[in-house]
């Protein structure tokens, strides 16, 4: 056999396996009806490859699983705690860390205690739980991504940056005392798992805390940005990830952390910060919304597997790994032609609904169709990125995300290559049909995240 590239294989070897349910196309489409044609509301036993998220559903590694059995459950001062903590100050480069059940758990503590009614809160991209926290809590989310990031075709290294300009113009406008802090989200999610780089980072501090503005980091997969500084930033080509992620950090005032992506868990959070009051103040609110400050929310077990998990993440074979292989089915899709979000991100490939579906028109949500359709060509599921997650302002008017995406989302250590080269068939054979498709419209709309729960029918 010749081989036109080095052969490269998963980092690990499989100890348990999991079977999977094989349906036929016709037991689907009634799975989709009943299911309101929303990703969400399917039952997973109906789903073939599960490409919904790469939240939670990561394959934990005997290490972790070993960690499991250690779990010190006491109500108070777990030893496991102290063993994240550890952890989250080696790696994440924080003096101080909350834990909490997920990662808008310490979303929602950061945005009580920071944000006030009438405050501005920039960030690179919204993210569906981030904006919601943000809002609920008085402020009003502001996007200072720069303009390339809405446009699926552009090629740029860093294409999850801050726009100085745009952030400076915020501050112009309403006052840096107007703006608790900005979040800066690595790699950005809602862009396509976008990268930022170490001197943007730089930039923003530099600009935010000369206007007395923190700088909050979502660090829930900064590590796969870590890897994209290593490949693709000048001067970081001979640091290893771990130096990199402490130094990433290092330029933010804290961080929130869903546990269950980067860090290989099922479950999990933190909110981790420098500043010795607001981690006070973190601190005693946690009681209230999740738990005591030594489990958040968490069993000691699930504490041990993410720090476990920690450990594991940084390793450049791991990460090195998770980037290739989302990266091997999006260059298949690019070279069947399949529009896709570009370059590719870190956690997923996102199709370009907006061009596969160009004769549905987004308020008859494309993005949302095509993951329907995919579903039941072939039993993958994806997730709609467009005009259903971002919802609606304050007026109840629909934003209109320039992006119309589905998530094509990788979990971490569960599918093979053989998954994805399925995965690549069918959404291959999807595009050349897709002038049979339809549009969907919205018959039952619920009041917060609205994605997760919607209903649709078959125009
Ligand atoms: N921040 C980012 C960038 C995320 O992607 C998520 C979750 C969160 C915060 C919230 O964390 O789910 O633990 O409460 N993203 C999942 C996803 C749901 O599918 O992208 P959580």
């Amino acid at each position: 056999m010749a081989f036109t590239r080095k052969p490269w294989a998963e980092p690990y070897k499989i100890k348990v396996v999991e079977p999977l349910k094989m349906t036929t196309e016709e037991y689907r489409e009634i799975k989709a009806k009943e299911a309101g044609f929303n990703t969400f509301l399917l039952r997973s036993e109906d789903v073939y490859i599960d490409l919904l998220t790469d939240s939670g559903t990561n394959a934990m590694s005997d290490y972790q699983w070993a960690g499991m059995m250690l779990g010190d459950e006491s109500y108070a001062g777990s030893k496991n705690f102290y063993y994240l903590e550890d952890n989250v100050r080696k790696h994440y480069n924080y003096k101080h860390v909350v834990p909490t059940h997920q990662g808008r758990g310490a979303e929602h503590l950061i945005s009580r205690a920071l944000i006030r009614d009438g405050h501005y809160v920039p960030g690179n991209m919204y993210f569906t739980t981030t904006r919601a926290h943000q809002e609920l809590a008085g402020g009003t989310f502001v996007d200072v991504i720069v303009d390339e990031a809405h446009d699926s075709q552009i090629e740029l290294p860093f294409k999850g940056n801050v726009d100085i300009k745009k952030f400076q113009a915020l501050i112009d406008r309403v006052g840096g005392h107007n703006i608790p802090y900005i979040t800066v989200g690595a790699t950005v999610n809602m862009a396509g798992g976008q990268p930022v780089s170490m001197a943007n980072l730089i930039a923003v501090k530099e600009l935010a805390h000369k206007h007395g503005i923190k700088v909050i980091l979502d660090a829930t997969r900064v590590t796969e940005n870590a890897y994209y500084i290593q490949q693709r930033e000048e001067g970081y080509a001979n640091k290893s990830i771990p130096e990199i992620l402490y130094e990433f950090c290092g330029h933010t005032d804290g961080a929130t952390v869903s546990g269950k992506k980067d860090v290989y868990t099922n479950i999990g959070g933190f909110v981790a910060v420098n500043d010795d009051d607001l981690f006070d103040e973190l601190r005693n609110m946690v009681v209230i919304y999740e738990g005591l400050h030594t489990y958040g929310g968490l069993a000691g077990r699930d504490m041990e597997a993410m720090s476990r998990g920690i450990e594991e993440m940084v390793r450049q074979e791991n990460i090195e790994f998770r980037i290739k292989q989302v990266q091997y089915l999006g260059d298949m899709l690019v070279e069947a032609g399949v529009p896709i979000v570009r370059p590719v991100g870190g956690h997923a490939v996102f199709l370009d609904a907006k061009k596969i579906y160009d004769h549905i028109p987004q308020e008859q949500y494309p993005a949302q169709a095509l993951a329907a359709d995919l579903y039941i060509h072939s039993g993958v599921r994806a997730m709609e990125r467009g005009i259903v997650s971002a919802g609606r302002d304050k007026d109840g008017n629909e934003y209109k995300p320039k992006l119309e995406l589905v998530r094509l989302t990788i979990p971490r250590r569960v599918y093979t290559q053989s998954h994805l080269d399925v995965v690549a068939y069918s959404v291959i054979d999807l595009y050349q049909h897709r002038h049979e498709a339809k549009g969907l419209k919205l018959v039952y709309e619920p009041k917060f995240l609205r994605f997760f729960q919607a209903r649709f029918e078959r125009l």
